[in-house]
């Protein structure tokens, strides 16, 4: 990716998407690794790190629902959607369900006030969520997690 990028630090939050993608989240070994080879000190990749909510340092599940709680969101349901979520999956904020399938967290603006209150679902945008929106898409994922 190097070649792509004017410089080494550019290169840092793809780099970070890619590694969480292929280990699952971002080890103390990965983020030593990384900060190396991009002569960064750790402090800075973990700075970047705390910033952005789709990178982490603990595992997730095999599908991480992030709920917007923002202004937009809010103001349309958030809450209750967040509610909701939490009940069905058995999770509070940034927990694991036990069979491993999801994790949940709540999370800042996700850049879909317009179709507001929306979630994203690893990489995969839902937007206009009502409860029963949210168990279709949730029972959906379920399906693919368990084939
Ligand atoms: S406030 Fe929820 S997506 Fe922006």
């Amino acid at each position: 990716m190097l070649t792509h990028y004017p410089t080494k630090r550019s290169v840092l939050v793809p780099t970070l998407l890619y590694a969480q993608d292929e280990i699952g989240y971002l080890s103390d070994e990965v983020i030593r690794e990384i900060s190396g080879r991009l002569e960064l000190t750790e402090l800075e990749v973990r700075n970047v790190i705390s910033y952005y909510s789709m990178l982490r340092t603990k595992p997730a599940g095999k599908f991480n629902v992030q709920v917007c709680r923002n202004i937009s969101c809010m103001l349309r349901g958030a809450d209750e959607i967040i509610e909701h979520v939490e009940e069905k999956l058995g999770v509070g904020h940034k927990q694991i369900s036990a069979d491993g399938l999801f994790s949940f967290e709540e999370v800042e603006c996700i850049g879909a006030c317009s179709w507001a209150p929306a979630m994203q679902v690893n990489y995969d945008f839902h937007e206009n969520l009502t409860p029963e929106k949210v168990d279709r898409i949730l029972e959906e994922y379920k399906k693919k997690g368990t084939q």
